[in-house]
């Protein structure tokens, strides 16, 4: 990962998409873990937290599972983040705290409609990243990201959910949504957090 370019984006436009982001071994440690044999390590998503937590499966359809620290394929992904957590913190003083992150499935006709990922509760979300683990994704499988702008009325740009690739964008600014996929969508969604409350 180039982590310059990475800081310049993020300072620049709020966002970046890169391409094969990880090696190819290591992205292919982190498909077998999310692959179906495997579903019942993964529940339902929600939306929201605390009393606000609802289960809305015609707003997100995605079943996930946390990584797992013990896990030694995690622990590659997880170290990755967080030295780009590091790297980032001495360029751009985010303060970035910590990095929560889990796989997503979303079967065939599912999606998640358009949101913010900024929650209410204690600690804060201030970078989201998403890797994408689909191998030989074609443009009838669907299931794009579009990235809108702060206001929700623009599309910025649309984000093929192919194998490798991971977008990176500032949580607080980016509406986004994930298009009706029409196949098995893996990725990884995570989050960079501050330390303690801040008010939104
Ligand atoms: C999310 C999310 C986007 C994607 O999990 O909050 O917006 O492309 N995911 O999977
Ligand atoms: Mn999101």
């Amino acid at each position: 990962m180039d982590i310059n370019l990475i800081a310049k984006s993020l300072e620049q436009t709020g966002y970046i998409v890169l391409e094969q982001a990880l090696p190819k071994k290591n992205l292919d440690q982190l498909l077998r873990r999310c692959e179906v044999d495997d579903l019942n390590r993964f529940n339902t998503a929600h939306v929201g937290r605390g009393n606000e937590k609802r289960l809305l499966p015609n707003v997100r359809g995605d079943v996930i599972s946390w990584l797992d620290e013990q896990n030694i394929d995690d622990q590659t992904f997880l170290a990755a983040m967080d030295n780009l957590r590091r790297e980032l913190n001495a360029r751009l003083f985010l303060g970035l705290f910590d990095y929560e992150c889990h796989y997503a499935v979303y079967e065939s006709g599912t999606a998640y409609a358009k949101h913010l990922d900024v929650l209410h509760g204690k600690k804060n979300r201030i970078l989201s990243t998403v890797l994408y683990l689909n191998e030989n994704w074609q443009q009838d499988d669907g299931g794009e990201l579009d990235v809108y702008d702060e206001n929700g009325s623009n599309i910025l740009t649309t984000v093929t959910p192919r194998f490798g690739t991971l977008i990176i964008f500032l949580s607080e600014h980016f509406p986004h949504e994930v298009r009706r996929s029409n196949t098995t969508r893996r990725s990884i969604a995570g989050w960079f957090r501050v330390s303690g409350s801040s008010p939104i």
